[in-house]
């Protein structure tokens, strides 16, 4: 792929993927999604992250990125923060479709359903970007496939923080393939913490009074049969955590599956 017309022209980095922007999406002034063409050569499972950066610099400087597509998807689909003076995201927020961006062509990452044992509900605990790798999660068929149902919760300050996950659970609803993949067995809780009718609802507010329980109309966490994944800042994976924790469940890796598994949202 070329360089973006009029940017100086550096050599691609060994190891590292060069591709194409296909789509940018900006839902407000601190949020984007972008897809790009995905290598034909690149696997990778399902909530895993790549390091991916731009071709301005010699050395370019790399970010995190849980990729927010499913592992079947054609294309590859990220969703990022833009952070004023951030040494990547300064620029990638700038990207348009025919650019190029650069991805390191090894994945890796916590948030897959290897890492979690065999069980009937699967909480997808999100916050802010933190929502990211399950946009691939609640995509996935497998998924489906190893529960019941999948519960999707997203936390954001403002109710505009909240329309990148809306717009995806919508589709799931309505679209004819994505609702065939999720069969109805996807349940959603949005909230935003600092306006609108769930304000001061943190999840962890949520968990703690059981009035997530409630309004999703299901029992309380029980370990027997539920199992979770959780991203957001590091307090919120913390705290959430330890609610987790308190409803039973133990912590588990790709070596050591468990009943529940973490990972932080990156780019900051
Ligand atoms: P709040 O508005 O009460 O701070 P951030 O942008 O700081 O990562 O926050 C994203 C969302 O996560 C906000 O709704 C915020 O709530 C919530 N949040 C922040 N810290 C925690 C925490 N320790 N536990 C649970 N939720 C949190």
């Amino acid at each position: 792929a070329a360089p973006a017309s009029g940017a100086p022209s550096f050599p691609i980095p060994a190891n590292v993927f060069a591709e194409t922007v296909t789509e940018v999406k900006h839902y407000t002034d601190s949020l984007f999604k972008f897809r790009m063409t995905r290598p034909a050569s690149f696997r990778f499972r399902t909530g895993e992250f790549a390091m991916i950066g731009l071709p301005n610099a010699e050395k370019p400087v790399f970010r995190a990125y849980s990729i927010a597509s499913p592992s079947w998807d054609e294309e590859l689909e990220f969703f990022s923060i833009k952070v004023p003076d951030g040494p990547l995201t300064e620029h990638l927020q700038k990207i348009r479709p025919g650019d190029t961006v650069l991805m390191r062509k090894k994945p890796t990452g916590t948030l897959v359903l290897d890492a979690l044992l065999p069980g009937k509900r699967l909480y997808l605990f999100s916050t802010g970007t933190g929502i990211a790798p399950f946009a691939g999660t609640i995509r996935d068929p497998e998924t489906y496939e190893k529960f019941d149902q999948v519960i999707l919760t997203h936390t954001t300050r403002t109710l505009a923080e909240l329309h990148y996950g809306e717009e995806l659970v919508e589709a799931l609803r309505t679209d004819e393939i994505l609702s065939e993949i999720s069969g109805g067995k996807l349940l959603y809780h949005g909230s935003a913490t600092r306006e609108g009718e769930h304000k001061g609802e943190r999840i962890t507010t949520l968990m703690e009074t059981g009035k997530l329980f409630t309004d999703l109309g299901v029992p309380p966490i029980d370990p027997a049969e539920d199992r979770a994944m959780i991203c957001g800042s590091m307090a919120m994976l913390k705290d959430t955590a330890a609610m987790c924790e308190r409803f039973g469940l133990a912590e588990g890796s790709n070596a050591n599956p468990g009943t529940y598994v973490v990972e932080r949202a990156f780019v900051d």
